[in-house]
């Protein structure tokens, strides 16, 4: 694999083109992502959010144009990153301990499980079944588990969805912090524009199978959400969506 360069972006999506049998879902998709961006990724459900992420893990392949990894093109999966799924995907027959070490080979890797569960706030459930966690604390597992590969990009499809919205506020600083901490890139794809605003220092707006915005959140962390530029920018993207779909309001709804 090619060496990093500096300022050089890690993943370049050029002219992306993709069709489901003769439905086209995404088309002139161009997207670079720079090392240590946290892009969020919004839009009406079925404008092809999830199929982009899949396509940056190297899990659906494209129809036209290229993918470009650390400048290389990608071909099969995206080895430097890790995708967290809405419904957490724990396997309910392992313990939380076995799920975050699901895959690992190395020793090593396997000594950082309890490590990583502590940072994810859940070092006393590590013996827990996926069944006596809350949905917060299996996202949490879920985090872990994507976490524990050392991702250089974290991809998340809508993680926080089924979560209440307080405990989702919780879920925000953990991943504003690990970000942090872990200097990963992230790509968040949410409905809910107010959580773009919190944790992206970039929304991208997804219409009809293309990218009609990407906008820049200059927005000193911890975000706080009682500043006025803060409201100003969620109204901002609310209102860019609603120039071509006056309903579109209620399902990309601020607290959801
Ligand atoms: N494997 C597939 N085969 C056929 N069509 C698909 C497939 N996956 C997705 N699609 C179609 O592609 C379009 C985009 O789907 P996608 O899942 O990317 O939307 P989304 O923006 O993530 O929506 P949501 O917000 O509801 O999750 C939809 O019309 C969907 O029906
Ligand atoms: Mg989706």
């Amino acid at each position: 694999m090619a060496a990093i360069q500096g300022n050089e972006p890690i993943l370049k999506l050029s002219n992306i083109g993709k069709s489901f049998a003769n439905k086209e879902v995404l088309r002139n998709i161009d997207l670079q992502v720079n090392p240590g961006e946290f892009i969020a990724i919004v839009g009406k459900s079925g404008c092809g959010k999830s199929t982009l992420l899949r396509i940056i893990a190297g899990l659906e392949e494209i129809s036209s144009g290229s993918v470009i990894v650390h400048g290389e093109e990608l071909n099969g999966r995206n080895k430097m990153a890790k995708i967290m799924f809405q419904d957490g995907r724990l396997l309910p027959w392992k313990k939380v301990y076995d799920n975050v070490g699901l895959g690992l080979k190395s020793d090593s890797q396997k000594q950082q499980i309890s490590k990583i569960l502590e940072q994810v706030g859940l070092a006393d459930r590590s013996k827990a079944w996926p069944v006596e966690l809350s949905g917060g604390q299996k996202q949490r597992v879920a985090l872990a588990r994507a976490l524990i590969h050392e991702p250089q990009l974290l991809l998340l499809d809508e993680p926080l969805g089924a979560l209440d919205a307080l405990t989702r506020i919780e879920m925000h600083e953990l991943i504003e912090n690990l970000w942090r901490e872990k200097q990963l890139t992230a790509i968040l794809v949410t409905h809910d524009v107010e959580e773009a605003v919190a944790l992206a220092n970039r929304v991208i707006l997804i219409e009809e199978g293309e990218i009609v915005m990407d906008l820049p959140i200059r927005l000193p962390y911890p975000r706080q959400r009682e500043n006025p530029i803060y409201s100003k920018l969620v109204s901002q993207i609310l209102n860019r969506i609603m120039k071509k779909r006056g309903n579109l309001v209620s399902e990309l709804s601020l607290t959801k």
